[in-house]
């Protein structure tokens, strides 16, 4: 056990050692265990983090700051608009004075090409550490608490398990793909045997591809990829119909340098998928104790049917959720 993260940055599930990330899970179990039995967990009495929000949030926002509630501490909720980067005030300094006056800061920032970066500059400014609470490029908390789940369900050992995340039609808005790209990332560290299913236009981004092999090959699990969603559900034990947006398909360079017009085929293309869906047919496709996951919010009856994700039998997205409390509990302890 590595319990020796006091001050460790949480950008990315990628960048804590497997030993790390097993502590957090202990400890997110622990937690777990004693918010059950209404015991003290006063970890973090007297501090305060930092939340930075530039898009909503349910499930994030609410098991952060009831998480540092919860922990002895408090949270302060910021939006752009409430302190002076609406000014233009850089990550830099805010990261400088916000971790001079608390004791952690957390920012969800997804736009593309810009969250990744913008989080960084602030780590490295901070004399605190900053987590990630979604950007362009990964999800790390939701990460947690997908694998937490699945641990509940299938054992703390998946190895051979198979999991299929397959991008599905949604018309809310477009999503990141740092959700997929998480899952991709870490799956395959536990021994699971990942299955990508998208259409060619809704790729993840090259780099982290690459990157999930490798984890892959080390970690004893599986990456595939399919742009056929239904060889994509075959045999899954875990299948999570998400969708993303388009992003994977440009560079960031060039996303940015053209980004009206990448937006207009990435909303053109997105309109081909409609059949794209999680539904009763599909899921007979699966294996017969198929499990559904999704992060939330769903798109409901676009990503998957309500008859899907209402089947108390096949549905699990709300243990899912509320694992996000348990995990954010963990990864706060363990760091601040
Ligand atoms: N899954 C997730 O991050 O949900 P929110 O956008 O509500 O935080």
């Amino acid at each position: 056990m590595n319990t020796n993260l006091k001050g460790k940055h949480f950008l990315s599930t990628d960048y804590w050692t497997k030993q790390e990330l097993d502590t957090a899970f202990e400890v997110a179990f622990d937690l777990k265990k004693k918010f059950a039995l209404e015991e003290p967990t006063r970890y973090l009495r007297d501090k305060t983090l930092f939340m930075l929000f530039f898009e909503q949030s349910t499930r994030t926002r609410n098991s952060m700051e009831a998480g540092m509630t919860q922990l002895g501490g408090h949270a302060h909720d910021l939006t752009p608009d409430k302190i002076q980067l609406s000014h233009g005030e850089t990550a830099k300094d805010t990261a400088i004075i916000l971790s001079r006056m608390g004791h952690g800061i957390a920012s969800r920032n997804c736009f593309y090409g810009i969250g990744k970066d913008y989080l960084a500059e602030m780590a490295e400014h901070s004399r605190k550490p900053v987590m990630s609470l979604q950007d362009d490029v990964y999800h790390p908390f939701q990460g947690m608490a997908d694998l937490m789940t699945i641990f509940e369900y299938f054992g703390k050992n998946p190895k051979g398990l198979k999991v299929t995340v397959s991008w599905a039609y949604a018309d809310t808005h477009s999503k990141p793909l740092s959700v997929p790209q998480t899952q991709a990332l870490l799956f395959p560290r536990y021994g699971i045997n990942l299955t990508i299913a998208h259409p060619k236009e809704f790729p993840l981004s090259q780099n982290i591809i690459e990157k999930a092999k490798q984890n892959a090959e080390k970690g004893g699990g599986s990456i595939r990829f399919t742009n056929d969603m239904d060889e994509g559900f075959e045999g899954a034990h875990i299948v999570i119909p998400k969708n993303w947006g388009g992003f994977g398909a440009y560079g960031v360079q060039e996303y940015l340098d053209n980004e009206e017009e990448c937006k207009k085929e990435m909303s053109v293309n997105l309109e081909k998928y409609h059949s794209w869906i999680c539904d009763n047919r599909r899921i007979k496709l699966a294996d017969k104790g198929v499990k559904l996951m999704h992060a939330l919010p769903a798109d409901r009856n676009h990503e998957v049917t309500d008859e899907v994700i209402d089947n108390p039998d096949i549905s699990i997205v709300f243990d899912e959720a509320e694992n996000r409390l348990h995990t954010a509990k963990a990864i706060m302890a363990l760091t601040m």
